[in-house]
């Protein structure tokens, strides 16, 4: 039995943070759990990850991004994710698929339908079983961006820098997938105190263990890198 768990919001959202809090929590359990980042994530992954965030690269084609973004993805689904959950690990992953649809199928309003067969040639149709997604206004999402940047914490990359508009299409698009299949997303906003949304992520997330029998597996009290967690997200 697997689970593979995928965080998404817009920029700005702590997304990052709390999927951190996350599997510190669940390796402190000794739960059997990996946590990847995307774009990125493998060697190959991270090398196409420069070159999309690179701010120099602005001439850059959407349906050339999509076509980064999905290469990266595939490296990483076959290389890494698949084989994790097939031995019955927890793979947390920040953002995948549904990334590609809001920032390039809604922010560019790209052919959703292609989008989608293109998403399914990357993953082979690998699914979430649930999508955190941290919801906050464009505005203050890239305000606090910004001011953790320049505090020397993240990055600013060259998807940041698209229009104001640009964001809130993504944001929007978010929303409605949200809305769009209520099982598979958990909505929380992102204004709330920092501990609290940590609770509610951890209850919901060991209710979906919980309904999938799977339990831990490890006696470990959780530093990375011990026996039971893997941290391959930020190398
Ligand atoms: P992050 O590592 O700070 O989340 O930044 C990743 C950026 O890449 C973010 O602006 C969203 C963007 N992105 C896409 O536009 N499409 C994608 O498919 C993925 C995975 C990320």
């Amino acid at each position: 039995m697997s689970c593979f768990i995928t965080f998404e919001g817009p920029d700005g959202s702590g997304k990052t943070t709390q999927i951190q809090a996350l599997y510190d929590d669940l390796v402190g359990e000794g739960y059997p759990v990996l946590l990847v980042r995307e774009p990125g994530g493998t060697d190959i992954g991270d090398q196409i990850r420069a070159v999309l965030h690179d701010v120099k690269n602005v001439d850059m084609m959407p349906n050339a991004e999509v076509l980064l973004y999905s290469a990266s993805r595939a490296q990483l689904v076959g290389q890494v994710i698949r084989p994790a959950l097939e031995t019955g690990k927890v793979v947390l992953c920040d953002r995948y698929a549904e990334s590609t649809m809001a920032y390039q199928g809604y922010g560019y309003n790209l052919d959703q339908e292609l989008l989608k067969a293109i998403t399914t040639f990357a993953t082979g149709g690998l699914r979430p079983d649930l999508i955190v997604y941290l919801d906050i206004d464009v505005e203050e999402g890239l305000r606090r961006k910004e001011i953790g940047f320049r505090r020397g914490k993240g990055e600013w990359n060259r998807m940041d820098q698209k229009e104001l508009d640009f964001h809130q299409r993504v944001r929007s698009a978010y929303l409605r997938m949200a809305a769009a299949e209520p099982e598979r997303w958990f909505v929380v906003d992102a204004t709330h105190p920092i501990v609290s949304i940590q609770d509610s992520i951890r209850k919901r997330v060991k209710r979906l263990l919980g309904e999938k029998g799977i339990g831990r597996t490890v006696r470990s009290h959780g530093r990375l890198g011990e026996e039971g967690g893997t941290n391959e997200a930020h190398r």
